[in-house]
């Protein structure tokens, strides 16, 4: 392919570099666009082909269905490596040591305390309220809490950030379904690894033993490694955006959980179940629902269907298939859900719609149901999502603060009223 790619406009050419990849994926550089053409931009609405940064993080290979995090197989991730050992991974760059990993875990642990007075904010919020809504609110409390801006010349403030998130994330995200549900507000147990303390973070109460079952642990390990990056998505394309502004790492990651709580995003996890449910209270007709995703009449989608990027099997949907199998078989469970689930997918990947538009199950479509055999309330499940994916966003944001970027701010077609006069009351 050419080096470079020229646009022709008004009799006049323009010439724009090519750039290439590792991965061979092709990029025109259109930043010199707007200023050697006297004004003109490119139009891009949800910016379907728009690349918004360069990033060594991630490799997605949406045709081919390939997820890779620094190079490193997400199929190979999940089975050999801790959610720790590839946070570390995606936001340095590289699989850590023992050692390195040992002081990355100890080091999350000693930032595991949340500040008292936080309590108060939990408990402002109604029993009722979203707890997507609450993580947000109390991400960017965080900030309140630790005023001091990164300084992002000092590796050693910019580590400190990370782990004091990465401590403190679950017990906050824990805390929100606590409060739905008038349970105390546990504190960390630092004897713990990651997920056993989550979990005890979130299911253990004070009058009873809480035993954490390790097929339990293994599974949600494997889940919310799947969901630890996913390069420029929609949260991650916002925690970027909000840092470009020299907003800090806590205020960008409360906007993050905000996009991510969307039911197109990650809401989706939520939505599907809900789905299935309501399949399954309908009498188990899964056709019934596959003609109305069809109906462009009917607002319906099938949740858990369909990606942005992935126009073949979503590779962590494979995963988490499988594992939905092991950990019924595992633990001796049978949900009808599943079932439908399973019936569900048949169906629609036989059918014309879904094949011509490469509409494949994704990441969403079965991770619900695991989490609902470890139960996990239904409430909760993007708030998992948000766990999950936090090491991704903390990375994106790392990256684009040492790449230097500059302020995301896109332009517009303007396409309302030329200059009028102002009208008076009467006139109106
Ligand atoms: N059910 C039925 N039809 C669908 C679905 C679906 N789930 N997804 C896409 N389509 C159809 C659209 O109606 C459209 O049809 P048309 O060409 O006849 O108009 C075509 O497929 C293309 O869909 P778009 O919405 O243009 O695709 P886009 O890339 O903008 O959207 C998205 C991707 C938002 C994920 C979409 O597939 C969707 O809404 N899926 C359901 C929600 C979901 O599962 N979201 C989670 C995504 S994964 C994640 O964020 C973690």
């Amino acid at each position: 392919m050419s080096d470079k790619a020229i646009l022709e406009l008004d009799g006049k050419k323009f010439e724009f570099p090519v750039f290439k990849g590792p991965e061979n994926e092709t990029a025109i550089d259109i930043s010199t666009l707007r200023g050697s053409t006297n004004g003109v931009i490119t139009l891009d609405p949800g910016f379907k082909n728009t690349g918004s940064c360069e990033s060594k993080i991630t490799f997605l290979d949406g045709e081919k269905g390939i997820l890779r995090h620094r190079g490193y197989a997400i199929e190979e991730l999940t089975k050999k490596a801790s959610f720790l050992e590839v946070a570390f991974l995606v936001i340095f760059g590289e699989l850590p040591t023992k050692a390195e990993l040992k002081k990355f875990e100890d080091d999350i642990k000693s930032h595991s305390l949340v500040n008292e007075e936080m309590k108060d904010i939990v408990v402002g919020f109604p029993k009722s309220a979203h707890p997507m809504g609450m993580l947000s609110s109390f991400t960017s409390a965080l900030t309140s809490f630790n005023p001091g801006v990164v300084d992002i010349n000092s590796k050693e403030d910019m580590y400190n950030a990370i782990v004091k998130i990465l401590g403190k994330f679950p017990v906050l995200a824990t805390w929100a379904h606590r409060r739905n549900h008038g349970l105390p507000l546990n504190y960390a147990d630092n004897s713990l690894g990651y997920i056993e303390n989550l979990m005890q973070l979130m299911f253990k109460i004070p009058t009873e033993d809480y035993k954490i079952n390790p097929i339990a642990v293994k599974a949600l390990d494997e889940l919310l490694i799947l969901h630890e990056d996913h390069e420029q998505n929609c949260s991650t394309s916002t925690v970027r955006i909000v840092g470009s502004s020299g907003a800090g790492l806590f205020a960008s990651l409360a906007a993050g959980v905000s996009a991510l709580w969307g039911p197109l995003h990650g809401g989706a996890n939520q939505a599907v179940i809900e789905m299935l449910e309501a399949i399954q209270k309908d009498g188990g007709d899964v056709a019934k629902y596959i003609a109305k995703a069809k109906d462009k009449n009917d607002p319906f989608r099938l949740m858990g269907f369909g990606h942005r990027v992935y126009k073949n099997f979503d590779p962590r949907a494979r995963i988490i298939k499988n594992a939905a199998d092991e950990l019924f078989e595992d633990l001796n469970l049978n949900d009808p859900i599943l079932d439908i689930a399973k019936h569900l997918e048949e169906v629609a990947l036989k059918d014309e719609y879904f094949a011509e538009r490469k509409l494949y199950p994704n990441v969403d479509f079965y991770s619900g149901i695991i989490y609902r055999a470890l139960g996990i309330p239904v409430s909760m499940f993007t708030v998992m999502f948000a766990i999950g994916r936090l090491p991704g966003w903390i990375a994106q944001w790392k990256e684009m603060r040492e790449n230097g970027e500059p302020i995301g701010r896109p332009r517009q077609l303007y396409t309302g009223e030329t200059l009028r006069s102002f009208l008076p009351f009467e006139k109106r």
